[in-house]
C-alpha cells in the first residue's frame, strides 16, 4: 500500500514539476532565442513605457535584462526634468550611472531610451560611452511622446562606431505592441 501511495506521490512531483519547466518555456518564443549568441536588454526608462518594452522584448527572448540607473535620480516633477535635459543635451553631459554595466560577455544588446529632446536620454549616452561595442550588434529601440525617433537611433550610432546597428524599434509612450516587436526581432534576422 506505503509503495502505491509513493509512487501516486512521485508521479504526482513529477508531472507538477515537469509541467512547470514545460510553462517557463513555453513563454519564451523558441523563434526569437538567438542561437549561438549571447543577448542583453539595457534601457533607461523614466516614466515606465521604456521599462515595459524591454520587458516585452524580454519576454520573447529571455535574454538578461539592464536597468541603466543614473547615480543622481532625476526629480519626479516632470517639467523640472524637461529643463535639465534639455541643458544636459546642450552640454553633451553623460551623468554618472549607478553602475555601467558590462556588455564584453554579450553578442547582441538591445538597448531602449526615451526620446528626450529629439535624440536618446542622458544616462542611455553615458552608457554607450561607458562600455566597449565594438563587433558588438545594437537593437536600438524607442519610446516618444508624439515626434517619433527624431535623431536618437542617429546620435546613438555616433556613440558606437564601431558597432553594426539593426533598424530601430521605435513606439508611441505605452503602445507598443508583442506582434510588432516580434516582427522587428524577425526582420532583424539574427
Ligand atoms: C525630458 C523629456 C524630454 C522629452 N522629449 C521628447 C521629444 O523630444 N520628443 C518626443 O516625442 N517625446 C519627448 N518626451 C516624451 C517621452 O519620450 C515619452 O513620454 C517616452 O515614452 C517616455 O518614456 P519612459 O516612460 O520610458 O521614460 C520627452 C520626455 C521627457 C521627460
Amino acid at each position: 500500500m506505503n509503495k502505491i501511495l509513493t509512487s501516486i506521490l512521485v508521479l504526482f512531483i513529477i508531472s507538477t514539476t515537469g509541467f512547470g519547466i514545460y510553462k517557463a518555456a513555453a513563454s519564451i518564443d523558441k523563434e526569437f532565442i538567438m542561437k549561438d549568441k549571447k543577448v542583453l536588454i539595457a534601457y533607461y526608462s523614466y516614466s515606465g513605457n521604456t521599462k515595459s518594452v524591454a520587458k516585452k522584448i524580454q519576454s520573447l527572448t529571455g535574454a538578461d535584462l539592464f536597468e541603466i540607473k543614473p547615480l543622481k535620480e532625476y526629480s519626479k516633477n516632470y517639467n523640472e526634468v524637461v529643463s535639465l535635459a534639455q541643458i544636459e543635451k546642450q552640454n553633451n553631459i553623460k551623468p554618472e550611472l549607478v553602475n555601467n554595466g558590462d556588455v564584453s560577455n554579450y553578442d547582441v544588446i538591445f538597448i531602449g531610451t526615451p526620446v528626450w529632446w529629439y535624440t536618446m536620454a542622458s544616462p542611455v549616452r553615458t552608457f554607450l560611452s561607458n562600455n566597449n561595442f565594438d563587433g558588438k550588434i545594437i537593437m536600438p529601440f524607442c519610446t516618444h511622446g508624439g515626434g517619433g525617433a527624431s535623431s536618437t537611433y542617429i546620435d546613438m550610432k555616433k556613440l558606437a562606431p564601431k558597432a553594426k546597428f539593426t533598424d530601430g524599434y521605435t513606439s508611441y509612450e505605452n503602445s507598443a505592441k508583442i506582434e510588432d516587436i516580434k516582427n522587428w526581432i524577425k526582420s532583424a534576422n539574427i
